[in-house]
């Protein structure tokens, strides 16, 4: 096997979070370098927690995380414990974590860790708000050209808004963060809800994970029992939509996805649209190609891919 790709996730668990950070533990695809903690789907205290919590039910207290910012740039925080319940990660009991915090600030981290490393070589993978790494890029602009690559999970543009009828969550919350992220030159590949809409937790599927005879697959269904109860309630399905891990499965098989480099644009002015990820799709405008934007998914290969790898953890 080659070389494990060096990747840094950052994350705001959350149940799907959580099942994206085990897929990314259970692949020796991967050296996960740490893991940064954002405000988002819960408070700040409770996302790092539940980021340490995750890494030991993956049997992996060695991983380094780190705390980082509290709150969006310029915007009051937004949080979705209607979604998440009120730990973020409501579902399974998972004992406190014994693994520490690292003491190091996540943008400190961020900033230390491309500047030492060989410019191009890390992949920042992001599923919550965009704060972290936009302050990262703001206290440091020249991490901007040593970034392998970011592969985010936020916006949406067909399917339109989760939040709002025009913003998703992870847009919506930072919207001057995003778009920080967005205009800084970085290669870029979005998957928005146009994709991630397609990758429904139905009910096989989620039996597939507590049928199995390890912690974690348990653990994942009671994660997504709790999670898709609210999707499942708003678009009428078998099952919601299982966003973070779509990120990690598309460093693992990009095949299983089809995108297109297009310009993404974010509002951050207008309150009826703010958050909006405005995707020029048809090229309509001379607005820099700033992004490949995932749009599709094959679903049954990605829950069979996650199914496999989760079956590996303890
Ligand atoms: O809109 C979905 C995104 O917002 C996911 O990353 C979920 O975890 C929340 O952060
Ligand atoms: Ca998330």
């Amino acid at each position: 096997m080659s070389k494990p790709h060096p990747i840094i996730i950052d994350t705001d668990p959350g149940q799907d979070d959580a099942v994206a950070i085990l897929l990314a533990l259970a692949s020796p695809e991967f050296e996960v370098l740490g893991i940064t903690a954002v405000a988002g789907n819960v408070p700040l205290a409770l996302t790092e927690l539940n980021a340490r919590k995750i890494c030991e039910l993956a049997g992996r207290s060695d991983i380094k995380v780190y705390s980082g910012a509290i709150r969006p740039m310029v915007r009051s925080l937004v949080t979705a414990e209607e979604v998440h319940g009120k730990t973020g990660l409501d579902g399974p009991v998972l004992p406190d974590p014994v693994m520490p915090l690292q003491t190091q600030h996540a943008v400190d981290f961020l900033v230390d860790t491309f500047m030492s490393h060989p410019a191009g070589t890390i992949t920042l993978c992001t599923l919550g708000p965009l704060t972290n790494v936009a302050l990262a890029l703001v206290r440091e602009p020249r991490i901007a050209s040593r970034i392998k690559q970011i592969v985010a999970m936020g916006g949406g543009y067909f399917e339109q808004g989760n939040v709002t009828p025009s913003a998703e969550f992870n847009i919506y919350v930072d919207p001057h963060a995003a778009r920080i992220v967005f205009e800084a030159g970085i290669p870029l590949t979005l998957i928005p809800l146009d994709c991630t809409h397609q990758a429904l937790t139905t009910a096989s599927r989620v039996e597939a994970f507590r049928a199995m005879p390890n912690a974690s697959g348990p653990a994942v269904a009671a994660m997504l029992d709790f999670f898709e109860r609210f999707d499942e309630n708003k678009y009428g399905t078998d099952g919601g939509p299982l966003h973070d891990p779509c990120v990690i499965a598309w460093l693992l098989k990009p095949s299983l996805f089809t995108g297109r480099l297009v310009n993404v644009s974010v509002e951050c002015e207008s309150e009826l649209t703010m958050g909006a990820t405005v995707v020029d799709w048809w090229g309509v405008t001379k607005r820099p190609r700033n992004a490949t934007v995932v749009r599709s998914i094959d679903a049954e290969a990605f829950f069979n891919l996650l199914i496999d790898r989760i079956a590996k953890l303890p």
